[in-house]
């Protein structure tokens, strides 16, 4: 047994999610967090609201909200929603945190300290009207290349030229539309990333269990030429960058937010000791001299914030000179499309976390999201995809199979795990080919390739479905009950060992299972539905005869063409993704 601590990328707080993000990172975190803890692992798995930003401080006051209060009433709803999607967090902090400000004020003194930081003196724009510096991306005018007029300060849109707000012509501010601009200096900390470059390539260099797609991320930042990074902003909700006495001449200023959310991993870490203390340690999972280096550290997250993450992140904690945990693995993934096209919160465009729990509840999507993991490459969300996955993996195959199963047993024998009969060959080739299918599928889960896993799983449930149609209990009832009895009792102990092994992707049907199937077991304390660990002989004999079961209700219905039209009438199908690039 050892200890793993799991983290995933933390959702911006301004507004509910989509399927893009739940999918990206909080969603399969879960997956592996109760997989770890379903074998017995330690496993501690964090997550938290990423709340500072200028994105946030608009949101807020379009909201017309003072921002503390804006980021609590998001924070509350995120969490709830998350809980209803059955992400079993051990801690959904804040990086709001008072916890957070200390470890990002703590970090950026042992960086000065060590001759990581520098201040220097920048030009920035300032708009008169809005009484704040506009940051890159909220400056815009016309691009001097191509002429496009709603180009960002950062960067155009139409012919991708990365630009700088100086050089727009007719610049105005995206917050107001005002042109009442001018260009002030303003006085700022840089990290100086580009003195850690040595350490940070040997340290991406010995990394063995990253997948390709994050060391590509990782050597192209790093051999592009690592710039030093500014840390902080001219903002006024984040974490001041003047404390204790020092940097009292940046007043007023906070720490850039990118500085500060990877730091709220360990931040919420704190929080979550705060709450036990006696109980609860977290330099044990963060501190290598107080035991850390006993911890696997798995992160999770989408393709754009691997560079943070690579590179951004490990350059402070390196940089401090403290004896940090370093991630272990990072998962990341591509996008989650939404018929092609980009999930869009700005826009509304795909399907958001409280609209999928209206239309159906969390296990079909936590399943559907989770087989079509955009691993390899992104992959697309579709409603006739979805409803032909839930159909046919779900209703057709694993719901099928137990609601014929327990149906059958109980008219037939009543509620209890018939007695009689003898394994045969049908029983004998089914054994080792199960034993088969799950130490494929473990071996997947425990390499995160969760695509691969759930092709395991449902092969999983396709075996026993196959089993019960070619052993024909309906038919050799009539002939000979004795054979009929067996063929039940291997079915419902096929039943219970599907629900643990559907467990970490589907808890919610794995307990309705458990619940008809070892009721003992569904009552356990700890909510945890451990892992198979006997033989498969004893594994498919746990419930003998006169064992109690019940018939759950249907485990999953399907969706028919109808609704499938309705809801891409509701949601927007094809016509409501955006042309590549655009
Ligand atoms: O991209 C995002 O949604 C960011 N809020 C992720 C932050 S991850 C971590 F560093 F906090
Ligand atoms: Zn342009």
């Amino acid at each position: 047994m050892s200890r793993i601590l799991i983290t995933s990328a933390l959702p911006y707080v301004n507004g509910v999610k989509h399927l893009g993000n739940l999918a990206g990172s909080m969603l399969p975190a879960d997956v592996f967090a109760r997989f770890c803890r379903a074998c017995g692992h330690e496993t501690l798995a964090i997550c938290a609201t990423d709340e500072h930003g200028t994105p946030a401080e608009l949101a807020a006051a379009e909201a017309g909200e003072e921002v503390a209060a804006f980021c609590a009433r998001w924070h509350e709803r995120q969490r709830e929603l998350g809980e209803a999607f059955g992400l079993s967090w051990d801690h959904f902090g804040r990086t709001s945190s008072p916890q957070n400000h200390a470890f990002t004020q703590h970090l950026a003194d042992r960086l000065d300290a060590n001759g990581y930081i520098e201040e220097r003196t920048i030009r920035q724009v300032y708009s008169l009207e809005d009484e704040r510096f506009l940051p890159d991306r909220y400056v815009v005018g016309t691009c001097p290349h191509c002429g496009y007029d709603r180009a960002r300060g950062d960067q155009c849109e139409n012919c991708t030229r990365v630009l700088d707000p100086t050089d727009l012509l007719e610049p105005r501010s995206a917050i107001s539309g005002l042109t009442r601009l001018e260009v002030r200096e303003s006085r700022h900390l840089y990290l100086l990333q580009s003195k850690l470059v040595d350490r940070l390539r040997q340290w991406i260099g010995s990394q063995t269990e990253w997948p390709h797609l994050v060391t590509s991320i990782a050597l192209k930042w790093l051999d592009e030429g690592l710039q030093d990074r500014g840390i902080t902003r001219d903002l006024k909700w984040g974490v001041p960058v003047a404390h204790d006495g020092k940097w009292e001449g940046l007043a007023g200023k906070v720490f850039y937010v990118w500085f500060d959310a990877p730091i709220g991993y360990i931040g919420a870490t704190k929080e979550w000791a705060d709450l036990d203390p006696k109980a609860r340690d977290w330099e044990r999972w963060w501190r290598l001299g107080k035991g850390a280096d006993a911890v696997r550290y798995v992160q999770f997250m989408g393709k754009d914030n691997v560079p943070f993450h690579t590179v951004g992140f490990p350059a402070t904690l390196l940089g401090s000179g403290e004896d940090w945990k370093l991630v272990d693995v990072i998962k990341g993934v591509n996008w989650l499309t939404y018929y092609g096209g980009k999930f869009s919160t700005s826009q509304r465009r795909g399907v958001f976390m409280d609209q999928a729990l209206e239309v159906l509840p969390a296990d079909y999507w936590r399943y559907y999201l989770t087989a079509n993991a955009p691993e390899g490459s992104d992959s697309s969300f579709t409603w006739e995809h979805f409803a032909a996955t839930v159909n046919k993996d779900l209703a057709d195959v694993l719901g099928n199979f137990v609601n014929r199963l327990l149906k059958f047993s109980t008219a037939r024998f009543g509620e209890t795990v018939p007695a009689g009969g003898a394994p045969g060959p049908e029983e004998a080739a089914l054994l080792p080919a199960l034993a088969a299918r799950m130490a494929a599928y473990k071996g997947h889960l425990e390499a995160i390739e969760l695509r691969k896993a759930m092709g395991e799983l449902r092969a999983i449930w396709v075996l026993g479905n196959e089993y019960l149609a070619r052993a024909a209990p309906w038919v050799a009832i009539k002939t000979d009950p004795e054979r009929a009895a067996i063929i039940i009792r291997t079915g419902i102990n096929l039943a219970r060992l599907m629900a643990l092994l559907s467990w970490p992707v589907i808890p919610g049907t794995a307990e309705r299972i458990l619940a008809a199937v070892d009721p003992a077991l569904a009552d356990r304390a700890g909510g945890i539905v451990r892992w198979p660990s006997g033989s498969i002989e004893d594994e498919m004999s746990r419930l003998g005869p006169g064992a109690p079961i019940a018939v759950p209700g249907l485990l999953f219905r399907k969706l028919d063409p109808e609704e499938v039209a309705a809801l891409e009438a509701r949601f927007g199908g094809a016509d409501a993704a955006p042309a590549p690039g655009k």
